[in-house]
């Protein structure tokens, strides 16, 4: 499954993981989680120190896509910080860091049936896969989504801001040299916009199911 960010695809594809009995992989995660990196050893998205670390690195996920450990680190909640939303498109448009990260994503889907989300998972990542959906929804709307996830969290942002970072997210995310979000011509296009997670979910499950 792919998509824009706010499009639904994490609690969508949890909650078919969960009724469905498959993995869930959250590949955003993976790039979250070595933008956390270059963060935390303070290195440029482009820096070739990087790539090196992104290698000798370790990601694992825990309670079906819950956790995610950074070499052992529960960094779940690190992962999602403003500061990581900024930077990690332009991490993640870095051909050697997406290969191994690749790699790794294809790694654990041969372990068994699973359920992926992300950008690239549907062209790059998994060509041959079984079902594939592409999840989109305006861009207001997605705005509005993550904004009300940020205040559960009790984290203070504006409408305005949350839609100007998801734009530019949006315009790295399709514009990039290397795998950029575009929707695989066999992808079932799904559009989220008026529509609940419950919805969403049971239309991809009949269509699986059927
Ligand atoms: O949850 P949200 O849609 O905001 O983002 P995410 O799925 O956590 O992904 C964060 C960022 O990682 C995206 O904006 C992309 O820049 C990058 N990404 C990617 O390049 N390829 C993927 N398969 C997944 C994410």
């Amino acid at each position: 499954m792919d998509g824009p960010a706010g499009s639904g695809k994490s609690t969508v594809a949890r909650c078919i993981a969960e009724k469905l009995g498959l993995l869930y992989l959250d590949s955003g995660a993976m790039y979250r989680a070595v933008t956390l990196l270059a963060i935390q050893e303070e290195l440029a998205a482009d820096s070739p120190k990087l790539i090196d670390s992104v290698k000798a690195c370790h990601i694992e996920f825990m309670d079906n896509g819950r956790t995610i450990l950074l070499d052992a680190e529960d960094v779940s909640k690190q992962i999602r910080t403003p500061a990581v939303n900024r930077l990690v498109a332009d991490v993640a448009k870095i051909p050697e860091i997406r290969h191994e990260i690749v790699k790794h994503q294809q790694r654990i889907g041969a372990e068994g049936s699973i359920i992926a989300e992300g950008r690239d998972l549907t062209t790059i990542v998994f060509p041959n896969a079984d079902f594939k959906f592409y999840l989109d929804a305006s861009v207001t709307e997605r705005a509005k989504r993550r904004l009300a996830d940020l205040h559960a969290q009790n984290i203070d942002a504006t409408l305005a801001a949350v839609e100007a970072e998801i734009r530019e997210r949006d315009e790295k995310d399709t514009t990039r040299e290397h795998s950029p979000l575009r929707t695989a011509p066999d992808a079932v296009v799904v559009d989220t916009t008026d529509k609940t997670i419950e919805e969403v979910v049971d239309l991809i499950i009949a269509h699986v199911c059927a």
